[in-house]
């Protein structure tokens, strides 16, 4: 028979409900009861997976947003009323507004997230991008040094930064002009750096001032040298996001057609989508040869969070080690709704106006020293993003298709 307690609120619990509660706050939960994080970017496709987690572990976070004339919640909205969780106005670009949040909170921990991320956007905007994805930075940084030099800093680096450069064996860096790439290509904490977007150059000056504030003042400071990782909450302006949209918005429409493409009805009506397709726009891409390392956001959050749970402040790669070409993420996508490799060529266009004044061919890292040293690993493989993420975008269109029938 269980003994009769009392919980910290009064309630009657039984010894297994203590025992569980007991458990629960002696795990990662109990142990971060107390912590305060500072999440920047909370916003976007990161900021919301990696404040979910923090407040499931226990924290209590501050999440910070840039201010908008209209309110994109779409992201936060799972947690934005959780007691634990805040949100607040604040430029990173402006010093002021970044010293007084970091002196008013006095966190324990700040994961820097936000930045001006797509890359081609960065040629059109470069100074814009620099005063964000730098000296947004820096402000955090000075913040930390002056207001809570005991803080746990986390700043987000990207693969972008090694740009043109691979390794193919441990002592040799090559450039990849004029070679072939082939599966003994990568990139790990020891390739040079080379960028090739103006996104690129204010993230590695970035990546550079956070060392120099570790080795020069000591502060905790880590980088998470990210490869790309997408999810059910990536912008739809990035090339998997564009994809997956495209698809779920061509079969709805197909549909609205009494045309069924996974009931494969649409193997029959080949002709008759054909002869219509005109109603329907093509899917505009620009550079579909290059290949990137994909993996899932949700996954990549949780290597933030063990970055700064290191008694050592650190760079690490995070990655899946696997690359893909944009061509080859479509094929994956557009076999879903059963249109095969062959028949790939009708749906979509090269458009030159998405082509970049300089692009980043190859991106495969090494993810060995977080698996190591972190014990990181990722759970979610390329087949699955591709899945999870057109499975998320169908379902947006069945229900707008829904709520048209309705309105
Ligand atoms: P994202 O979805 O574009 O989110 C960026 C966030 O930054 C958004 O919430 C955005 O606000 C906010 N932001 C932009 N400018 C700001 C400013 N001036 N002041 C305050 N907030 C600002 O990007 P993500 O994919 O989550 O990426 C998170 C971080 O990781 C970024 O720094 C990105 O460069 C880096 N990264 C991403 C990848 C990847 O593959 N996803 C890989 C490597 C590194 P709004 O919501 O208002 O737009
Ligand atoms: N966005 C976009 N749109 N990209 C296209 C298109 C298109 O229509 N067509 C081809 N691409 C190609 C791009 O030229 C690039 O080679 C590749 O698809 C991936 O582009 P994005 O999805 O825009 O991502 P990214 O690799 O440039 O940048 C992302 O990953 C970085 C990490 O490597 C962003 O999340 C960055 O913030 C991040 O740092």
């Amino acid at each position: 028979m269980n003994s009769i307690r009392f919980s910290f609120d009064g309630r009657q619990e039984s010894e297994d409900e203590y025992q569980a509660r007991k458990k629960h706050r002696e795990t990662d939960y109990g142990q971060n009861f107390n912590k305060r994080a500072l999440v920047t970017g909370v916003t976007g496709q990161d900021g919301s997976y990696l404040a979910e987690l923090l407040l499931k572990k226990g924290y209590k976070v501050i999440g910070l947003k840039r201010r908008t004339s209209t309110e994109n919640y779409q992201r936060i909205e799972g947690f934005v009323d959780n007691p634990r969780f805040s949100l607040e106005e604040v430029e990173v670009a402006d010093s002021g507004s970044v010293y007084s949040v970091v002196e008013r909170h006095q966190p324990d921990e700040i994961y820097n997230l936000a930045a001006q991320s797509h890359v081609k956007t960065s040629f059109d905007q470069p100074c814009y991008t620099t005063q964000v994805n730098t000296i947004g930075v820096i402000n955090f940084l000075e913040a930390i040094r002056r207001f809570k030099p005991n803080a746990r800093f986390y700043q987000a680096s990207t693969s972008e930064m090694f740009g043109k450069r691979v390794d193919v064996n441990e002592s040799m860096t090559v450039t990849p002009e004029g070679t072939d790439f082939n599966s003994e290509s990568f990139q790990s904490e020891e390739t040079v750096f080379e960028p090739q977007s103006p996104y690129a150059a204010a993230k590695l000056a970035s990546h550079h001032m956070v060392r120099i504030y570790r080795e020069g003042y000591g502060l905790h400071a880590s980088c998470g040298i990210l490869f790309n990782h997408e999810s059910e909450r990536r912008g739809e302006k990035f090339v998997t996001r564009k994809i997956t949209k495209w698809i779920a918005g061509f079969k709805s429409w197909a549909e609205a057609q009494g045309l069924d493409t996974e009931a494969r009805h649409f193997e029959f009506d080949r002709d008759y989508i054909h002869s219509r397709r005109s109603s329907y726009p093509k899917l505009r891409l620009g550079n579909i040869e290059a290949f990137r390392d994909w993996g899932h956001a949700e996954d990549y959050v949780n290597a933030m969070w063990l970055m700064l749970q290191q008694n050592i402040p650190d760079d690490y790669v995070i990655a899946t080690g696997e690359t893909h070409s944009v061509y080859d993420f479509m094929i994956h996508a557009f076999d879903y709704i059963d249109i095969s490799k062959e028949e790939i060529k009708d749906f979509f266009v090269i458009d030159s106006e998405f082509y970049r004044p300089a692009e980043v061919e190859f991106l495969k890292g090494d993810p060995t020293k977080a698996q190591t040293i972190l014990g990181w690993e990722t759970n979610v493989s390329f087949e699955q993003l591709v899945h999870r993420m057109l499975e998320s975008d169908i379902n947006a269109e069945k229900t707008k298709a829904k709520e048209k029938l309705l309105s």
